[in-house]
């Protein structure tokens, strides 16, 4: 069988959505699912429901082209497809660490029972170990007799605001549990990365599931690293930037990962090291339990330093006090707000009685939405005019190219709490502010303990 493999996306989220038209890019027939009609229909249109860098291009001129159609109909989708991958989401599950699994178990009931003739099924979806082998028997049981099924995994490390560029050029790919037969077809999908040099590693299931949840806890373990770094800096007056920079020389530790700050949020991070401990946990894994449990404590013990910074910087109270932020998204070049050390960090200080004025280049819509009674501005001038104190807690090219001087004319209080350390500090010092880092001393108040008190 020569003819090109059809394809079916089932969920057309932030992965799905990306993967359906980077898999139409590399030539091949694809049909995206999901339940929404309003994000069928917006997906038809060319319109990603989120804001994604050269997304909505790829999508319109793939739908022009015919190779990309999205609906609301999976067993249309399953019957006109012979590879189907899985992109729906697994959130964190509610009053627990563990994640959501039923999305991921329908679509696979789902698939399974719509197929047709015989196919590949594709995992995706961040999972905990052994998920794998639970949705093997969900196949052998709901797939109609005499149909041949196949579940395999094939993990996805694709970075928000990078996700189009991570999907057709991956650093690797994992093929988990394949056989002879799935693997050749799994080569043939991504026939052009792996041209391109796109190492492969065939693994079986469970390490497949395992690699992509371990990428993104060594990660985390990596941030906050140096954000524990960064406290002893803020102790002893060493700069935890410059340590950093010299750190990253070795090429054992390298220099990405390593921005002390306000720490890591998002979709994905956060939630993907509690799914590991609590499965850690449930196959009695006990070191990584605790190593994870202090990667997450250090993560959100930074949003508390920004709030003690905060009130520090106002005299021992916020109330009453207009602070300007500067910023709500998880990160740059995205709208998203999933667990956003931003906002969380706004809203404890909206919580605390300040008069709490955020601006964010993208994310004002989605974060109006989660956070309706934080008050919002249409610039970042207006965000600080008249503030008492101004924060910058999302790293946009916005913020870190201002003209410091023109903003210290708007704000009242001339101190900037600088969450992200992205601020040109000296820049900022010269323009008449007080910056305020993550374990970096202030250039203009110097402070070196005295180690060795005299007696
Ligand atoms: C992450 C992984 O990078 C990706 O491989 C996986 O597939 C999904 O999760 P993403 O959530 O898009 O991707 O964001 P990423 O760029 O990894 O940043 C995560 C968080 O860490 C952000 O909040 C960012 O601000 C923070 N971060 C990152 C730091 O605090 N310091 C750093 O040095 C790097």
């Amino acid at each position: 069988d020569q003819a090109a493999p059809r394809i079916s996306v089932i969920g057309t989220g932030y992965l799905g959505a990306t993967h359906a038209a980077a898999m139409a890019e590399l030539g091949f027939d694809v049909i995206g699912v999901d339940t929404d009609p309003y994000k069928v229909a917006e997906l038809t249109e060319g319109r990603a429901p989120f804001f994604e860098p050269g997304l909505p291009e790829l999508i319109r001129s793939n739908v022009a082209a015919g190779r990309l159609r999205f609906t609301t109909d999976l067993a249309e989708a399953v019957a006109a497809s012979d590879v189907h991958f899985i992109c729906v989401g697994t959130p964190q599950q509610s009053g627990s660490f563990a994640a959501n699994l039923s999305y991921v178990e329908a679509a696979t009931r789902g698939i399974a029972a719509a197929l047709t003739h015989d196919a590949l099924i594709v995992g995706k979806s961040t999972v905990p170990v052994g998920t794998g082998a639970r949705l093997r028997a969900i196949v052998a049981e709901a797939a109609p007799a005499g149909v041949d099924a196949e579940l395999v995994w094939n993990p996805e490390f694709l970075r928000e605001g990078k996700a189009v560029d991570d999907t057709l050029r991956p650093d690797r790919l994992v093929f988990g549990g394949t056989s002879e037969r799935s693997e050749a077809l799994l080569r043939r999908v991504y026939a052009t990365p792996i041209a391109d040099g796109t190492p492969v590693l065939i693994a079986d299931l469970p390490t497949a599931e395992l690699v992509k949840v371990s990428a993104n806890a060594f990660l985390a373990t990596k941030i906050s690293f140096i954000n524990a770094i960064a406290e002893v800096c803020d102790a002893a007056g060493a700069d935890v930037a410059l340590l950093a920079d010299a750190l990253g020389h070795d090429t054992r530790i390298g220099r990405q990962f390593l921005n002390a700050g306000l720490g890591f949020g998002g979709g994905c991070l956060p939630k993907d090291i509690r799914a590991l401990m609590h499965r850690s946990g449930e196959l009695g894994a006990h070191a990584a339990v605790g190593l994870l449990q202090q990667v997450d404590e250090i993560n959100m013990g930074r949003r508390q330093r920004v709030i003690d910074l905060a009130l520090q910087a106002l005299g021992g109270s916020v109330l009453n006090r207009r602070i300007g932020v500067l910023g709500a998204a998880f990160k740059p070049h995205t709208d998203d707000v999933r667990d956003s050390p931003a906002l969380n960090v706004a809203a404890a200080l909206h919580l605390r009685g300040a008069q709490v004025v955020v601006y964010d280049p993208q994310a004002r819509g989605t974060a109006q939405r989660l956070f309706p009674t934080l008050g919002y501005a249409e610039s970042k001038e207006e965000a600080l005019a008249g503030a008492d104190l101004t924060v910058v807690l999302t790293e946009w090219d916005e913020f870190t190219g201002a003209d410091p001087a023109a903003l210290r004319e708007l704000a009242s209080g001339g101190t900037v709490i600088d969450a992200r350390n992205c601020l040109d500090a000296t820049a900022w010092n010269a323009a008449g502010w007080t910056v305020l880092g993550m374990g970096r001393v202030p250039a203009s108040a110097a402070l070196v303990p005295d180690a060795l008190p005299l007696h």
